[in-house]
């Protein structure tokens, strides 16, 4: 009886569909949201690690570098673009008026709201993954975007500076960063990529920045006062909004 139901249902069954292509690069939004699914899977896709020391340490090391490059004040409304799991925003929130976490995925953007529960001053937001639209003009101190430009393609990086310059008010501070392709770290991880195959890379792989490029965006979108930094294979471009 069991055979014969089985050879009924084999016979009826409709095919399985196909399964979706994998996402193209610009699907930013469809690629994040799938690594995100759990907080363990998001923090493996921001870090790498999952351990929640290294976490703290890690985001004190940009909170440094923050205070060391665009400064950081107590009265700052501060935006990060591409937040992922609020690393940063943990140790940033209590130093400063209001911390908004931006990310293209609605997962990070529930791992952020749990996370940082108990910081009243966070807001986390989901954009569309092209721009900062939910912000209103010039209503922001400082913008960051930290490990999140070796994901975009070149156009997204220089939208969000764009972006950044139309929230932040005048006088207000924005800080990039990427690998860098032109240091002997950076060109190493370029180096190490080489072992995709060209049909394998994945939509998220790194993609690596030089200084001009970054100098050239914050430029060309209007930002003054541009310095760079080395952090060990990333460059730091940061610059102020006349
Ligand atoms: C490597 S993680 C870095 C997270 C965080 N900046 C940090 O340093 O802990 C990259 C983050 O960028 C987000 N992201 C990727 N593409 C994005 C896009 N087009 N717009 C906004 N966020 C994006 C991802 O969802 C992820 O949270």
């Amino acid at each position: 009886m069991r055979r014969i139901l089985r050879n009924i249902r084999r016979r009826f069954a409709k095919p399985l569909p196909p399964p979706p292509p994998p996402p193209f690069r610009h699907e930013y939004k469809r690629t994040w949201e799938a690594l995100a699914a759990t907080e363990d899977s998001a923090k493996m896709a921001v870090s790498g690690y999952v351990d929640e020391g290294m976490y703290r340490s890690h985001g004190l090391k940009t909170k440094r570098l923050l205070e060391e490059t665009v400064g950081l004040r107590p009265d700052d409304v501060i935006l990060e673009i591409g937040a992922g799991v609020g690393r940063v925003g943990a140790v940033l929130a209590p130093e400063c008026r209001r911390w908004i976490g931006a990310d293209v995925s609605a997962n990070m953007v529930g791992h952020i709201r749990r996370r940082l529960a108990d910081l009243p001053n966070v807001e986390a937001v989901e954009i569309n993954g092209y721009d900062l639209a939910p912000i209103p003009d010039a209503s922001v101190d400082l913008v960051y975007c930290t490990v999140v430009f070796m994901h975009l393609e070149e156009w997204e990086r220089y939208r969000y500076i764009r972006e950044a310059f139309r929230v932040l008010r005048p006088g207000g501070r924005v800080l990039v960063d990427n690998v860098n392709a032109l240091n002997d770290e950076g060109w190493a991880f370029f180096e190490q990529l080489l072992s995709f195959a060209p049909e394998n890379r994945p939509p998220f792989v790194s993609k690596t920045s030089t200084p001009q490029e970054l100098v050239n965006y914050l430029t060309r979108a209007g930002f003054a006062q541009i310095e760079q930094r080395q952090s060990e294979l990333f460059i730091v471009v940061y610059g102020v909004k006349p």
